[in-house]
């Protein structure tokens, strides 16, 4: 990917340029710049990626990004379904916009340096399908009731993170819904208690359950 950093850079900063501008930034649906290196970009990317408004899916992995501003004082892209910030050197508590995001169905946000809670308000993001908070080592605080009420979720990693509490609850929670989807779930490497209730059973299309170092 060397050879597009420069340009990748560039295209941020255009879009920020355009976008101050007002030029035709409107209908940008999709932005995917996985792996290209934007550190110069680090204080601008949440400012432009907040002025296109129409934006589905927002792939920016591994990008250097390194600064996750915890407010914005209004969110224009809300239509966004696909978030995946991972692997950018975050290192600060999950920022409570994401959470505000209520048509996420694709949440990646592994493989950063997050601490802090899961906030309950986890739980109005209904849409979500995979979620993957993974590898972040320092994300604690309680399993959070309301995950289990994500009726959609397919995929919930969560492992080597430092989340606490009792999965019995949250499973329970999660084998009430009418259709349980969910297929993955990765706990592993946390400080998880309790025992797994009867109701895993109802979790029919479990295919991969994690649990190991809790
Ligand atoms: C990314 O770019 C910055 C400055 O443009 C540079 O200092 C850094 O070494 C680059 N990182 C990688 C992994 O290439
Ligand atoms: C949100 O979008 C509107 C219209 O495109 C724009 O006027 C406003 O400045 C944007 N807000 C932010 C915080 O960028
Ligand atoms: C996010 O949602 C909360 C609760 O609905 C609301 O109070 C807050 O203003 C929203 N934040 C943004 C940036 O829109
Ligand atoms: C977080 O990252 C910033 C910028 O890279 C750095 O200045 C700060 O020291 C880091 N904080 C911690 C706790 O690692
Ligand atoms: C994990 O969380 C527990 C309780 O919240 C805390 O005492 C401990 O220091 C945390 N461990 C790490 C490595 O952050
Ligand atoms: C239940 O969930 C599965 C897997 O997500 C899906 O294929 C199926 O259509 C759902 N069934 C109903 C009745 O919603």
């Amino acid at each position: 990917m060397a050879h597009s950093h420069t340009s990748a850079s560039i295209l941020l900063l255009v879009l920020l340029e355009t976008a101050t501008f007002g030029f035709c930034t409107a209908d940008v649906h999709f932005l995917n710049l996985g792996g290209a290196n934007l550190t110069k970009a680090a204080p601008y990317w949440l400012p432009t990626v907040n002025m296109l408004p129409s934006l589905v899916e927002l792939h920016l992995p591994g990008c250097g990004l390194s600064i996750l501003p915890l407010t914005l004082p209004q969110i224009n892209f809300t239509s966004l379904s696909v978030l995946d910030l991972s692997a950018n050197g975050f290192n600060s508590t999950l920022s409570p916009w994401f959470f505000n995001l209520t048509e996420l169905v694709n949440l990646d946000i592994s493989m950063n340096n997050l601490n802090g809670a899961l906030p309950e308000t986890l739980g109005s993001l209904t849409r979500l399908k995979n979620l993957d908070l993974s590898e972040n080592s320092n994300i604690g605080g309680q399993l959070p009731r309301n995950l289990g009420m994500l009726c959609n979720l397919q995929s919930l990693k969560l492992s080597v993170n430092n989340v606490t509490g009792e999965i019995t609850d949250f499973i329970d929670s999660l084998s009430g819904c009418t259709n349980t989807s969910i297929k993955t779930l990765d706990l592993g490497y946390n400080s998880l208690t309790g025992h797994l209730p009867n109701s895993l059973g109802y979790l029919t299309n479990l295919r991969i359950l994690i649990l190991r170092s809790n």
